[in-house]
């Protein structure tokens, strides 16, 4: 095995104020880092500026993160940041919020860095300390090392790299209960690819597997409720937020497969959100894993307890239509990208650019 996440986790209600001491510890002066609108509605934002200001902690908000956070973005942030004299930094939101905090705490520390540094993680001061709270149930960045941004041409990166672990993660899951449909459904997809690419990865280990089957096991009911447009009670909102931490953490272990980064493409281009871009490929991806090694497969539906039918079920009920159309002469000019690239070899399946040639033009050409 090969495990290290050295973030210190609470969950639950309230653990923001019951753990302020982890926060205190970090230093007497932070930046908060979040979105425009939906960290103040989810009501994250009120209870870390009331716990900041409880003990004395100064702060300021930054409030310009938008989603598939601009690399352009988190400079700006970063160079507020250390022109505020921040000792730390705090990421609000989902996904991209804590995403952005991450790099943000990067450019804090390095404010003369630039995009070609930052992406060869040339940097020469380490990183102020990271803060996360989450308010979707998805992402699982609380606990991992990684973080993706958009560059200069609109292209999706993930970087990975030790120095991003948060110090301390908060995920109180009363602050995903103003989730819309839409996007508990999105980002709640997005725990199923984050597990199941984990456990179909070449990388993947017992306590990453461990992690995903888990996973998966506790986001299945909530997301099969969300799918039939039922409202979530609380405690499956708790039930798919605490799925989408173990999601984070089986993927910090084995990083994703190629629907991830198959994905990406349908989000920098046709701008579908990460988790529905991500989940479409994955009965694509369940087909050849199974027929690289069925018996690996079946384990895989026997831990989980369901069957590969009824889980390809589950996450269709999960994607909306998805609008893209895309001719073969586009497929062929994007296809490099997918030569040699991390995550189609990290799939525990025979994955070559003409596989992804195919899949693509199954899903996304008429015929
Ligand atoms: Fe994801």
């Amino acid at each position: 095995m090969n495990h290290y996440m050295p973030t210190r986790l609470f969950t639950g209600p309230s653990c923001i104020e019951q753990h302020i001491d982890a926060l205190r510890a970090l230093g007497s002066s932070c930046v908060v880092i979040t979105d425009a609108t939906v960290s103040r509605l989810s009501g994250a934002l009120d209870d870390v500026l009331h716990a900041l200001d409880s003990v004395g902690i100064a702060n300021a908000v930054w409030d310009g993160v938008t989603a598939n956070p601009p690399i352009s973005s988190c400079i700006e942030a970063g160079r507020f940041a250390s022109e505020s004299g921040a000792q730390f930094i705090v990421g609000v939101g989902g996904g991209s919020a804590l995403d952005a905090a991450k790099a943000i705490s990067v450019f804090a520390s390095n404010p003369e860095l630039d995009e070609e540094g930052f992406y060869a993680l040339r940097w020469n001061k380490s990183p102020l300390p990271i803060a996360l709270v989450g308010t979707t149930a998805g992402t699982g960045s609380e606990v991992t090392k990684v973080s993706v941004l958009t560059d200069g041409l609109g292209r999706k990166h993930s970087i990975h790299d030790d120095r991003l672990y948060a110090a301390v993660s908060f995920g109180d899951s009363r602050h995903t209960h103003s989730c819309p449909l839409a996007v508990t459904l999105s980002t709640g997809v997005d725990v199923l690819a984050h597990a199941t690419e984990s456990y179909f990865s070449r990388k993947a280990d017992e306590i990453s597997r461990a992690c995903a089957v888990r996973a998966i096991r506790l986001a299945s009911e909530p997301l099969t409720i969300a799918a039939a447009e039922e409202a979530l009670s609380s405690d499956h909102r708790t039930q798919l937020y605490d799925a989408s931490i173990l999601g984070g953490l089986a993927i910090n272990t084995t990083g994703t497969c190629f629907p991830h980064n198959v994905g990406y493409y349908l989000t920098e281009n046709y701008g579908i959100p990460h988790g529905f871009a991500s989940a479409a490929f994955l009965p694509a991806m369940l087909e050849r894993v199974h027929d690289y090694d069925p018996a690996y497969a079946a384990g895989f539906y026997d831990e989980v307890g369901t069957d590969e039918q009824a889980f390809v079920s589950l996450i269709e009920a999960c994607l909306p239509t998805l609008n893209v159309q895309m001719s073969n002469k586009e497929i062929e000019a994007a296809l490099p990208r997918w030569e040699n690239n991390g995550s189609v070899l990290n799939t525990r399946a025979d994955i070559f650019v003409d596989t992804i040639h195919e899949i693509l033009l199954s899903l996304f050409v008429e015929h």
